[in-house]
């Protein structure tokens, strides 16, 4: 792959949009590449992953303008698809995900950041969804994925004003969980990741089927998710280890994915 990279750590993998000429900006062949990384993972073995762009300029800094400046409304539309399904493929990857976010975040980026789980920024992170100043709609979620995240009457100032948000605010407002210098950015994501790793995978998994399929339903429905998810881990090995283990008083033997 020219523009995706993933390496693993451990339980944890590491997905690096690399195209640093462009600010790492999303043309066919980087989604194309981020989908097949996806599908590269090793479920079995990789419990969390983070995303991240390459270098300290840009996380992502939007879908490609000049590949996009001539588009037809059909071929728009099929851009819109092709991103969407990638992103709606991390968004519902069985495996946790972190964005670790330094410097632009904006449309496609910050669409990309959304599609993740948990969301981290360095101090020197923009997000921002500036579309409407080129004549588009966001185009990979960001108008559904922002009005969830924030609500929807802060995802319209954002989406109509096209305003750039930087770090703090993006904190304040809930769009990102914990904003770090630069230089400890991958060391904080590493270590969130470890800490989610460590924990029972099958458990782990089941929360975050439990919060995407829930919020997508009325509440009646939304905790039945979550008495399925949460009667699946019975008889698991994890569940069995870890709860003799406690007691029986000492520290559980570590998980094993079963
Ligand atoms: C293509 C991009 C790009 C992008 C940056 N570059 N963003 N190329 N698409 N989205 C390229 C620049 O053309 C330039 O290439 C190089 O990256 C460095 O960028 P500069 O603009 O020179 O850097 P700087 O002056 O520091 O400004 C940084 C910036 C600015 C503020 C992030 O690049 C910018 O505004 N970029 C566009 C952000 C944006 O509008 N994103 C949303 C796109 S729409 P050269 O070759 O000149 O060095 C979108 C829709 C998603 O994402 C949905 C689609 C379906």
């Amino acid at each position: 792959m020219d523009f995706v990279q993933f390496s693993a750590q451990g339980n944890v993998g590491i997905l690096t949009i690399n195209r640093p000429a462009a600010l790492n900006a999303l043309n066919d062949q980087v989604i194309r590449e981020l989908d097949a990384a996806l599908d590269q993972i090793d479920r079995n073995v990789i419990r969390c992953v983070i995303v991240r762009g390459a270098g300290e300029k840009a996380f992502v800094a939007g879908a490609d303008i000049g590949q996009m400046s001539t588009l037809s409304k059909q071929e728009g539309q099929a851009f819109g698809k092709l991103g969407n399904d990638v992103f709606r493929k991390l968004e519902t990857l069985p495996i946790p995900t972190i964005a670790a976010v330094c410097g632009f975040a904006l449309g496609g980026g910050c669409e990309l950041a959304m599609s993740c789980d948990i969301r981290l920024a360095s101090e020197t992170a923009v997000f921002g969804q500036p579309e409407v100043g080129l004549g588009i709609t966001p185009g990979f979620g960001g108008t559904q994925r922002m009005a969830r995240l924030i609500g929807p009457g802060r995802a319209k100032e954002l989406l109509y004003t096209a305003r750039k948000v930087k770090a703090p605010e993006a904190l304040a407002i809930g769009l990102v969980q914990a904003v770090y210098p630069v230089e400890t950015l991958m060391d904080e994501a590493m270590k969130m990741a470890q800490r989610i790793a460590g924990n029972a995978p099958i458990a782990v998994r089941a929360c975050k089927k439990a919060v995407n399929d829930g919020l997508q339903v009325d509440m009646d429905k939304a905790v039945e998710i979550e008495e399925a998810l949460f009667g699946s881990c019975f008889e698991t090995k994890d569940q069995r280890n870890a709860m003799t283990a406690f007691l029986e008083k000492r520290k559980a033997d570590p998980f094993v994915n079963e």
